[in-house]
């Protein structure tokens, strides 16, 4: 677990920029003897902030002379940025992993990388030591900078590499950096959790928190939206304790006010805020910008007092619905999303009721919700855990009546006109265009090349459970 951290030095930095470009060599060399490039090939499991990680793989693996694809069978690099959240995504990137045994039996020449949050506990790194021989390099979230000089070694006939994690808990500036759209951004403000909530592998996998310094970021989102980025999401674990670790009197809503004052046509989003310290003066902040989004995604992730108290998450029901109600006595129109969890080890049937009448209470727009899942190492793991049928039982439940509260917002929306930024094609409708309100509901309407990557006004007719449809105006 670490212990310390720090920013990657200047001559750390410049190290990989060497390998970087010695990669690019060996690369240019076989594009002019083979008569063509390199391909990188990179899939991303897990949530924003890998996401965010990936484009930096990518940029990275570009800047060594890599042409991106999207087809696994066509690369030569693949690069699997995996999650280690629940089970369920483990077994998806060991799945996924297997499946590149083949291709790799085809291309000795293939460098399998398998990163993120997976590969830092030690029982995963023995895994894909002794299961998973064809995967050539391994490294932890915090060193992804060091993946230049990993393949480099590695394609100069160095053993298989394992570098999961570095204890100090590293973090990078100025990599580069190949954003997925041209149009929304993530932008890290700050990397790893303090919190320990008893039931989540991230502190362990992902270290104490860091935040970035405020001219780096503030710099960032500037640049961003003089490129006419839109719609800007800023990632940390839990974004309200930004700059606590660097001990300035400055905090997550100041950081905000500040970026406020950039000017543009664009929206700033935030994720994710631990209610603990979601203070007023963040919701204040929010209320009087011009760009930050009328949206606040607050995970409560239990009613109960008692297993939020198992949780380790250090808020009740009572102060968790107080902040509710003052983010809806400030922004009326705001949009809240949730993050709920069912079957936690000590939930009885009681406590589940609880969460129940909590959401019949706050009426979210939306909820991600999870069936519990014990993570190795975390003391929610070692508690006595409630039967599969028991939590898929209450899960059903939840969504019940969790849709229902979703439909009845939605309903509300039907005959307004709402500001969407248009996305582009609908993934199975072609006749359709979609795009997100500010409060991040999924609106669909007609075709409209020209407005992808734009803001349109769209009347609203239907509100359904999960999206909203309308016309242009
Ligand atoms: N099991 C189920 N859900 C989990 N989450 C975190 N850890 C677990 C786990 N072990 C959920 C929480 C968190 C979201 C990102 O994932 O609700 O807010
Ligand atoms: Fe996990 Fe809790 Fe940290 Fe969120 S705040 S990353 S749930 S430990």
């Amino acid at each position: 677990m670490a212990e310390a951290s720090k920013a990657l030095s200047p001559l750390d930095a410049k190290r990989q920029i060497e390998y970087m470009e010695r990669v690019f060599s060996l690369n240019e060399k076989h594009a002019i003897d083979m008569g063509l490039r390199r391909k990188v090939f990179v899939l991303t499991l897990g949530c924003q902030q890998n996401e965010a990680d990936s484009e930096r793989l990518l940029g990275m693996a570009l800047k060594m002379g890599y042409e991106k694809t999207e087809v696994p069978d066509d690369a030569s690099l693949i690069i699997v940025n995996t999650c280690a959240i629940r089970e369920h995504a483990e077994k998806r990137a060991l799945s996924l992993v297997g499946q590149y045994k083949h291709i790799k039996a085809k291309n000795p020449e293939l460098i399998i990388v398998v990163c993120g949050c997976m590969v830092v506990q030690e029982h995963r790194v023995n895994d894909i030591k002794h299961r998973y021989p064809y995967v050539d390099i391994l490294f932890g979230p915090s060193l992804i900078h060091k993946m230049p000089e990993h393949i480099y070694n590695r394609m100069s006939g160095s053993k298989r590499i394992f570098d999961p994690d570095d204890k100090i808990y590293t973090f990078a500036e100025g990599l580069p950096v190949c954003r997925e759209s041209s149009f929304k951004a993530w932008v890290s403000i700050m990397y790893g959790c303090n919190n320990f909530c008893s039931y989540c592998i991230v502190p362990y996998v992902r270290g104490r928190e860091r935040s970035r310094k405020r001219e780096d970021v503030i710099n960032e989102v500037r640049e961003l939206v003089e490129k006419g980025y839109k719609d800007i999401t800023l990632l940390g674990q839990n974004v309200n304790s930004y700059g606590v670790d660097s001990g300035f009197d400055y905090d997550f809503a100041d950081l905000l006010s500040d970026i406020d004052k950039i000017e543009g046509d664009y929206i700033i989003h935030f994720m994710t805020s631990h209610p603990k310290n979601a203070s007023k003066k963040l919701i204040d902040v929010m209320a009087d910008s011009k760009h930050v989004a009328r949206h606040f995604h607050l995970p409560m992730q239990s009613g109960s007092d008692s297993v939020l108290r198992a949780m380790n998450r250090r808020y009740d029901f009572e102060k968790y619905i107080g902040i509710l109600d003052y983010i809806r006595e400030k922004m009326p129109e705001c949009t809240v999303s949730s993050d709920i969890i069912v079957g936690f080890p000590t939930e009885t049937d009681k406590d589940f009721e609880d969460t129940l009448a909590a959401l019949e209470r706050a009426r979210f727009d939306m909820i991600y919700s999870f069936q519990y899942s014990p993570r190795k190492g975390t003391p929610a793991a070692e508690m006595v855990q409630i039967e599969q049928s028991v939590k898929q039982e209450r899960f059903d439940r939840m969504l019940a009546l969790q849709n229902s509260i979703s439909l009845e917002n939605n309903k509300k929306t039907e005959g307004k006109t709402l500001r969407v930024l248009c996305e582009g094609e609908s993934k199975n409708n072609t006749d359709t265009y979609f795009g997100r309100t500010e409060g991040g509901k999924i609106v669909f309407f007609e075709p409209c090349p020209e407005n992808i990557g734009k803001f349109v006004d769209v009347n609203i007719e239907r509100g359904d459970t999960f999206a909203l449809y309308g016309k242009i105006i």
